[in-house]
């Protein structure tokens, strides 16, 4: 038994949270307004430029209520239930202001506040104001969409063919890691990243480097679970849109093709999330700019022309589905899904196994919780890892690390990264990975 280690609060020196809650989120906030300038530089509809106009004001001031460290504030009301679980929430955790709070719950407020500006509004109820940021980011990853085609295209014939177990375990293996360092591109911290080292990570050349940077394992074991449990639905909880939503639906393709599933279910989040996460507009953009010649670079190229239209077709006939669910955008961690979510938790229960992308998804599965690194991830997701004849979801984490929690290394692991990257980088730079399974049979 492990006394559970409170989250990571912003009031933490030397932690990433406070480093967030410093100059990270002022700076997000400043973003949204320079978006919405150039959204009303393109507008001659008096009303609406009047209405966007306080938006802007309101964010503005939320911008100063974070460099002044002001007290977060009860949600206004905007018609969608989950605000009385975030003001309920907010009540529970008693006074708390910018530089002093949990990190994880006020990073979701934030965005959800921000939402409450635009649901409120008359002409702005619908406006994604990253729209801008993840299109542009997309468009400039092009070369690596297509040498992801590429790749696809010539394995497709491999995959459907009867091919030995060691070969399907490698595409296996290529495909995780393919759906995994998708994720290293996430734009919330393009603050410090360039664009030149984003790239550094994606292609062929970085994934077999990236080997040596997932610090916690467990694809054998998801391998060994998954080729006996073949031929279900298999569930996606998404994270970000543009390039990793397109190493996502290639490994939707893939887990099709292989016959590992018989659906796959995506996960997308109901409103603009954490700068690039997917809402379920992105996919629709995502498909239109790969065929987009005037827009994207290698639209005309064979394979991203063969694979796009597979992923049409995938998507219209329901074998790759999109699902929208409240709880994804709540201010409550994973592990209150049995109570908060039931039927959510229900549905994920029958799925053969749930992949959670990204770095929120795993902070929310962990409850960002300072546990020590050598902690087994299955201790650290609580309740849902199953035991004492309740079964548990099956889970598969694929997650680049980007903020202070990570479990599942080794002593000789930890040992070693803590060397090659001191300072608690390899926890945070993002270019280091975990890849996390449990079985849902317990401890
Ligand atoms: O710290 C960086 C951050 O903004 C975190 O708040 C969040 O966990 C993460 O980035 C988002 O990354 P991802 O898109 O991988 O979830
Ligand atoms: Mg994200």
């Amino acid at each position: 038994h492990h006394d559970v280690p409170r989250e990571v609060w912003t009031s933490e020196e030397g932690s990433m949270a406070r480093e967030t809650a410093i100059t990270r989120w002022p700076k997000i906030v400043q973003n949204m307004v320079d978006d919405l300038e150039e959204s009303l530089g393109q507008l001659d509809t008096p009303d609406q430029i009047e209405e966007g106009r306080r938006i802007q004001a309101t964010l503005r001031i939320i911008k100063s209520e974070i460099l002044q460290n002001k007290p977060l504030h009860p949600l206004i009301p905007d018609g969608r239930s989950d605000i009385q679980s975030y003001n309920a929430q907010l009540e529970s955790f008693g006074n708390i202001t910018w530089h002093n709070c949990p990190w994880l719950f006020a990073e979701c407020y934030l965005y959800r506040c921000v939402q409450t500006l635009f649901a409120r509004s008359q002409f702005w109820r619908n406006h994604d104001i990253f729209a801008r940021q993840k299109l542009s980011a997309f468009v400039a990853s092009h070369a690596a969409v297509e040498e992801l085609c590429e790749r696809y295209v010539s394995l497709t014939g491999v995959l459907t063919e009867a091919v030995d177990e060691e070969s399907q375990r490698l595409i296996f293996y290529e495909m995780t890691e393919i759906a995994l360092w998708g994720n290293a591109t996430d734009l919330s911290l393009l603050s410090a990243l360039s664009l030149d080292q984003i790239h550094s990570l994606q292609g062929k050349q970085a994934i077999r480097d990236g080997q040596a940077r997932i610090v916690s394992n467990d694809m054998p074991e998801a391998w060994e679970y998954l080729k006996s449990h073949r031929g279900r639905r298999i569930d996606i909880v998404l994270d970000n849109a543009g390039f990793e939503l397109f190493t996502d639906l290639v490994y939707a393709l893939y887990l099709l093709d292989s016959r590992l599933a018989s659906a796959v279910k995506l996960h997308v989040k109901s409103f603009p999330w954490f700068v690039s996460d997917v809402v379920p507009h992105d996919m629709d953009v995502l498909l239109s700019t790969l065929t987009d010649t005037a827009l994207f670079p290698c639209a005309t190229h064979p394979s991203v022309r063969a694979l796009t239209e597979r992923l049409r077709e995938s998507c219209k006939a329901g074998l790759v589905a999109i699902a929208e669910h409240p709880f994804w955008t709540m201010g409550v961690d994973f592990q209150e899904m049995p109570t908060v979510a039931p039927e959510l938790h229900q549905d994920l229960l029958g799925s053969a196994l749930v992949i959670f992308k990204g770095d929120l998804n795993y902070r929310k599965l962990v409850r960002d919780a300072n546990w020590p690194h050598t902690l087994p991830f299955k201790e650290a997701i609580g309740p849902l890892c199953g035991g004492k004849g309740s079964e548990g979801t099956k889970i598969l984490a694929l997650r680049t690390n980007k903020a202070d929690v990570c479990v599942g290394l080794t002593k000789d692991t930890l040992e070693r990264v803590n060397k090659e990257a001191p300072g608690k980088t390899w926890v945070r730079n993002g270019k280091y990975a975990v890849i996390s399974f449990s079985d849902g049979v317990g401890v």
